[in-house]
């Protein structure tokens, strides 16, 4: 077996809740007839969530949707799967990106499966001419659901698209632990850097940011959290971490990791009071919380080693890793979340795009939440792959859940 379908079968084995829908999938065919468009990160939990969708019925065309992200093997190895289409290559440049991005929308697809709204975006800018034929979308992250609502808020988004992230099944696992490990280990892996005794700062408190200081805590480190949200400021207070700002955070920081999915995190004040050594990553979705540019246009720089940059401000050493972009998936050895994590998140993409095939064309374009039964399916699917049972509502404890007027 070559590398690409080695790494597949590797991850196939813990992806349990996607083979149980893989096996109603390929008995019943749902998605027959479907064109999925997809833009994710192309690795191997990917390839077995697309495996997924062709064993459906579905004729999949994907490409990625960071530039460093795809794992060429695996893209490779999508392409040997009947009825998908892969167009995904790692360090690509942004006018191959773009155009991997037309390419998968060539096909006239009927539904898209996006991670930061890319091919959505596309599809209401130069490519509307392919919006009559979407039924509707899903969207993986954060930051492309944020991207969507300011959209729709606007009247400017013409189809449905189901917020994957923002069901409790992706959030309170995938953001948290799975961004939590899998940024923190990249970190690690990339560096060589110990962890515990560190001042590790956090930037921003939110789901990715609160699973990344609860592991970066559990190493040893003295974490530090800015944050623009007094509520999250104070529970970040309260689980027992130093919450202040990145000016003064820059000064004290020995690695810094950034998660608000928001622009201009660190730049070119804090670049100025760093210490010498520091280690700056990003989690967060795009490459903008981290200001490269001011680093490339004002400094000195060289590669130190696969995956860092190094930059020297003021006599000082300043390390970037991945170029600030998102650093669990992008360093060389970033292997993105734990399989079971996507596991999770890919299963409820699969039932998403059954959902959003079948239910599409009823509904109007916006932002819509996933059904809470496809989350519910998604988590007895899981708890009944590891042999864990749990209690059901009695009779008695439905009609007191639902009463009013039982008192003392
Ligand atoms: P969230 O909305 O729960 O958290 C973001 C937090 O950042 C909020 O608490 C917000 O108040 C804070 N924030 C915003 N601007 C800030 C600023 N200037 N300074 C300090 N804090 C600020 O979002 P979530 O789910 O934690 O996602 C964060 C980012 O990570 C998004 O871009 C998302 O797309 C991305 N993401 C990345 C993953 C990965 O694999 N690396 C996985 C999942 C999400």
């Amino acid at each position: 077996m070559k590398s690409g379908a080695l790494k597949m079968s590797w991850a196939r084995q813990y992806m349990p809740v996607l083979g149980e829908i893989r096996k109603r999938f390929e008995a019943d065919k749902p998605l027959s007839g479907t064109k999925i468009a997809m833009a994710l990160h192309v690795e191997a939990k990917t390839a077995v969530l697309v495996e997924t969708l062709a064993a459906g019925g579905a004729e999949v065309y994907i490409t990625g949707c960071n530039p460093l992200s795809t794992q060429d093997d695996v893209a490779e190895a999508l392409n040997d799967v009947s009825g998908v289409h892969c167009y995904a290559k790692r360090a690509c440049s942004v006018e191959d990106y773009y155009e991997a991005i037309d390419k998968v929308l060539d096909v006239n697809p009927t539904v898209t499966i996006d991670d930061g709204m890319d091919l959505i975006h596309r599809l209401h800018t130069e490519r509307r001419d392919l919006l009559d034929s979407i039924v509707g979308g899903c969207e993986e992250t954060t930051t492309g659901i944020h991207r969507l609502r300011s959209m729709a808020a606007e009247g400017k988004l013409e189809f449905p698209v189901l917020a994957v992230n923002d069901t409790p099944m992706k959030r309170h696992f995938d953001n948290i632990h799975g961004t939590g490990e899998s940024a923190l280990s990249a970190v690690m892996i990339t560096t060589n850097s110990l962890i515990g005794g560190k001042w590790f700062v956090v930037a921003g408190y939110g789901y990715c940011g609160r699973g990344l200081a609860k592991m970066a805590h559990g190493l040893g480190a003295k974490v530090i959290v800015t944050e623009i949200d007094p509520r999250r400021a104070l529970e970040a207070h309260m689980d027992g971490y130093h919450v202040m700002t990145m000016d003064e955070a820059a000064k004290i920081g020995d690695i810094f990791v950034t998660t608000t999915g928001n622009t201009s995190i660190i730049g070119e004040k804090q670049f100025k009071n760093l210490k010498n050594g520091a280690i700056l990553s990003n989690a967060g979705h795009f490459n903008v919380e981290i200001d490269i540019e001011w680093l490339e246009s004002h400094k000195e720089g060289f590669e130190q080693r696969d995956g860092i940059d190094t930059y020297i401000i003021n006599g000082k050493r300043i390390n970037v890793l991945a170029e600030g972009r998102l650093v669990n998936l992008a360093v060389p050895k970033g292997m993105g979340h734990p399989i079971e994590v996507m596991d999770l998140s890919f299963g409820l993409q699969a039932l998403c795009s059954e959902y959003i095939k079948n239910e599409g064309s009823a509904l109007s374009g916006g932002v819509y939440d996933v059904p809470n039964e496809i989350d519910v399916a998604v988590a007895s699917l899981k708890l009944k792959s590891l042999n864990v049972s749990i209690d059901a509502l009695t009779e008695e404890q439905k009609l007191y859940m639902n009463s009013w007027d039982i008192g003392t």
